[in-house]
């Protein structure tokens, strides 16, 4: 792979060299590759476990199942929020069996052992009975680390990770603007899917595939190479600029009549689209102007947007396995987790949020209208029953099962990959580093 020149825009302060590791089949595969990210890279990361919005009151909880391992978050009388593994300290039976609760003592469906929220036994059956004494006030849950971030709730498995906001680095500057403090998740949708979790990792690492897989998108966003600009941080995370409210330039939208994505989009801010007739790019500058002026009487802050923010989407995928889509009307959360046993399987996740908007009382989602409130439509699916987990999000799962059925073949030698997609080859690259401690061997894959 040609890594130093091509048509993609690169970030000058924000691009990272690569190795040209050989993206190797097994690592979707074999049950091998899945143990040794069970072991090396999960327990290293920070991991999103929900939102705020379900911590209001001391007891509160939620609990995330993640692969094999599952953690609650549990609200606390000072206001904060503490994690612990969802696992008895007598003989190990989870404690939460549900998504969200609330309980002034957490349970134990066993024996009955109670636990303060802060993780401290206070109650067992025959306390007179321990060989040791009374366990009560001594024993407590195994705790993880738990910090926030706006409207998240994160845990991490390793004590000596990095706090939260530097771990996030460079995001929470850049998406201070967006003041997502307040906003409210509406679409809490997930599903078990048929492949590795890494397929749609590399398909968010990428926008090689809008033209076919999306081609609607093409009429509303400028997917274009020149102007489409990827970020490569240190960390791992990387991001990507796509110019909204403007046609793909891959196709001559622009001398002709406005396209239909876009003429939408221009009508919703009182812009005449038949005015832009022969010059459809101008729309862009023209949603701005119409946002500074009328952004506050319909209820939106964009004070602190930059005019960038205000019309294009940037996309922040966080190494390894989260994805933080932004426009100022919309935060999608879209993530894929392990299966607990299976490499070929994983589960997707797709949130939504949206910011309180005063008079708003129904939100457009990807799978439809919902009313602008908590969870408006939060429901967990198998991916091929026919529930939508929201039209772009549907587009991306559709290659998901055949991708995985093809890297199963003998006849696959590893990636062969363009440069505009250098974030998977930098994303493989840091898996092999954790996950395996090495590189894989520079293979010449067939056609180079
Ligand atoms: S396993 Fe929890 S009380 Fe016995
Ligand atoms: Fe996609």
């Amino acid at each position: 792979m040609n890594v130093q020149s091509g048509a993609a825009r690169y970030s000058a302060d924000y691009d990272q060299p690569v190795r040209g590791d050989t993206i190797t089949a097994d690592r979707y595969t074999s049950r091998e590759w899945m143990e040794a990210e069970y072991e090396n890279l999960w327990p290293s990361v920070w991991h999103l476990g929900g939102v705020t919005a379900d911590l209001e009151e001391e007891g509160d909880f939620i609990r995330h199942n993640f692969g094999r391992e599952s953690v609650i978050m549990v609200k606390q009388a000072d206001g904060g929020v503490r994690a612990f593994y969802n696992t008895c300290p007598h003989r190990g039976n989870r404690l939460a069996l549900g998504d969200v609760g609330s309980t002034p003592r957490i349970t134990c469906g066993y024996h009955g052992w109670q636990f303060d929220p802060d993780g401290t036994l206070v109650h067992v059956q025959d306390e007179d009975d321990f060989p040791g004494g009374s366990p009560c006030g001594k024993v407590h849950l195994s705790e993880l680390r738990c910090e926030t971030w706006g409207p998240f709730v994160f845990w991490a498995m390793d004590k000596d990770i990095a706090p939260l906001a530097e771990w996030l680095a460079p995001f929470p500057e850049r998406l201070a603007g967006y003041k997502l403090d307040n906003w409210v998740r509406v679409l809490n949708v997930s599903a078990d899917c048929e492949f590795n979790w890494k397929i749609i990792r590399d398909n968010f690492n990428e926008s090689y595939h809008l033209p076919t897989i999306h081609p609607e998108l093409a009429t509303f966003i400028n997917d274009g190479l020149p102007t489409t600009l990827f970020e490569m941080y240190e960390s791992g995370h990387n991001s990507m600029w796509m110019i909204g409210h403007q046609a793909t330039s891959r196709k001559d939208y622009v001398s002709g009549d406005v396209p239909p994505g876009l003429y939408e989009a221009a009508e919703a801010w009182g812009i005449d689209p038949k005015e832009y007739r022969g010059r459809t790019a101008d729309i862009r500058e023209a949603v701005i102007e119409a946002k500074r002026k009328h952004g506050a009487e319909r209820g939106y802050d964009y004070d602190s947007m930059t005019d960038q923010q205000l019309v294009d989407y940037f996309h922040c995928t966080l190494f390894p396995n989260l994805t933080i889509t932004m426009s100022p009307e919309q935060c999608q959360i879209l993530r894929t987790e392990p299966h607990p046993t299976d490499p070929a399987k994983c589960v997707f996740q797709h949130w939504c949020l949206y910011p309180p908007v005063e008079g708003m009382k129904e939100v457009e989602t990807p799978v439809g209208k919902a009313p602008l409130k908590h969870d408006a439509i939060a429901q967990h699916s198998v991916y091929g029953d026919g529930v939508s987990l929201g039209f772009v999000a549907d587009q991306d799962l559709s290659i998901g099962t055949t991708q995985q059925q093809g890297l199963n073949s003998r006849g696959f030698q590893g990636c062969l990959l363009t440069y505009q997609e250098k974030r998977i080859q930098r994303f493989h690259e840091l898996l092999n580093d954790v996950v395996l401690g090495h590189p894989t061997e520079h293979k010449a894959p067939a056609g180079e």
